[in-house]
């Protein structure tokens, strides 16, 4: 059924309708969505004709760009021949046999055995839930506990939810999951344990093990993490973290999820982040970047080890969503997939990661800018009132709100998170784009801040 009315009309019927997530809905109210109907590369175009630079990659995930007909191409063609059949009961099809295949190839047959999913919500739910599994199918039940740390951000369904470190996200959800603890962050900038990096021996990571021995390895299945963290605030941990992390889970027998659903599939200028540290998780989630958007597709991929006791004791796993890798979402994957190696965009994210990264640092002299941070094509800009005491502005203020609408103002949308302002551009963004999101970005920040 096609909506034949303009624009107006569609921006009223959107707001009668639409529950929006993340979209404050006073402001909605008034403001209107912007909607848009076209995209290329990094850039969007709105209906009014207005072209926009897609700072963030949608929602950190369109990796290779929009527009790309091959993929589309590639889907209609699928869904022409079979659009469907589940992966229960033993079926399947050759889209997700081939996608499990290059999976494995991608990570280096590290995690070679693949469970599908639709979202990275979903993934994060399979992967906690694998873990509590694991240790049951080896007779210690008791194994049930998933550590994870503040400004976490792992998706919004109850079992993934409460393993946020997010206040705002949890709060009005509550009661969450028992079983859940919560550890600091690798937050140099905002250390939560008071300390100075690097006189500080890592606590953050020690904290891990003091953790563990205080809740009794016997209770506690995994920990999990992000190898940068996104919706946190895009906080990259010092190098000595990850390393640190892994010989802990390993020397206490508890599992290392990596949750790689933002960082994987090049947007930090690996294939996946944790390569940065030489560090490999036993199960690793993944979604958005696999797909780059065109299709929703998301999955958790285990080591042999991890898989092993399920084989073992020839389970008849009773877990399973619906769309499961759905032959259409597969395709759309493959093709993002051959795009992002034959084109070398992973290679790309570090060159044009690195430029950027160079460019933000032209800001860092200013009075307001409190730190700049990132790997790759994942950035942020932490704006502060007082540079020395790295004193936050009033949240009333809203500053960073402030910075990403007038930043939309000059043609570029980027993210707010608190008076963090995120970048994420598309892994195929050139050299002169980079520019063109640094001026409009310091176009905002003097607009709003002088
Ligand atoms: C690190 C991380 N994990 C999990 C998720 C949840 O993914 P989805 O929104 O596809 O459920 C997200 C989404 O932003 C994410 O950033």
């Amino acid at each position: 059924m096609e909506l034949r009315v303009g624009w107006e009309e569609l921006g009223r019927i959107d707001r009668g309708r639409i529950i929006h997530p993340s979209t404050p809905l006073r402001n909605h109210q008034e403001a209107g969505p912007l909607v848009f109907t076209r995209g290329k590369g990094i850039w969007l175009t709105a209906a009014d004709g207005r072209e926009y630079i897609d700072g963030l990659s949608c929602l950190w995930n369109v990796n290779i760009g929009h527009g790309r007909a091959e993929v589309a191409e590639a889907v209609f063609a699928q869904m022409r021949e079979l659009e469907f059949v589940p992966v229960f009961f033993g079926m399947s099809h050759p889209p997700v046999i081939q996608l499990a295949e290059t999976l494995a190839a991608l990570g280096e047959q590290k995690r070679p055995r693949v469970y599908f999913t639709t979202t990275g919500s979903e993934a994060v739910e399979t992967a906690i839930k694998l873990a509590r599994y694991h240790w049951r199918l080896l007779g210690r039940p008791g194994k049930h506990k998933i550590l994870f740390r503040t400004h976490a951000y792992h998706g919004v369904t109850l079992g993934a939810l409460s393993a946020n470190g997010i206040p705002a996200y949890r709060d009005p959800y509550g009661p969450l999951a028992p079983g859940f603890v919560q550890l600091p962050a690798p937050h140099c900038y905002r250390c939560e344990l008071g300390l100075t990096y690097s006189g500080c021996g890592i606590a953050c990571a020690t904290a891990l093990e003091e953790t563990i021995r205080r809740e009794g390895r016997d209770s506690v299945a995994a920990f999990i993490a992000e190898p940068v963290q996104g919706t946190g605030g895009v906080i990259v941990p010092p190098p000595e973290y990850f390393p640190m992390v892994q010989r802990i889970c390993r020397e206490h027998e508890v599992l290392f999820i990596a949750d790689e659903i933002i960082t994987g599939f090049g947007r930090t200028g690996r294939m996946f982040a944790v390569d940065h540290w030489g560090v490999e998780p036993d199960i690793m989630t993944i979604a958005k970047g696999v797909t780059s958007g065109y299709l929703p597709l998301g999955a958790a991929c285990l080591t042999e080890a991890v898989y092993a006791p399920f084989e073992a004791a020839d389970v008849t796993l009773l877990h399973g969503f619906t769309y499961n890798g759905h032959p259409a979402a597969c395709v759309a994957a493959l093709k993002n997939l051959e795009i992002l190696v034959q084109e070398r965009l992973v290679d790309n994210a570090a060159a044009m990661g690195a430029y950027l990264q160079e460019r933000l640092r032209e800001l860092a002299e200013r009075p307001y800018v409190g730190q700049i941070r990132g790997l790759g094509l994942l950035a942020a800009v932490e704006l502060v009132a007082d540079k020395a005491s790295r004193r936050p502005f009033e949240p009333s203020q809203k500053v960073g709100d402030r910075v990403r609408d007038a930043a939309r103002g000059h043609g570029l949308l980027c993210r707010a998170i608190g008076d963090s302002i995120a970048l994420a551009p598309p892994l195929v963004i050139t050299r002169a784009e980079v520019d063109l999101v640094i001026s409009a970005l310091d176009r905002a920040l003097r607009e709003v801040l002088g």
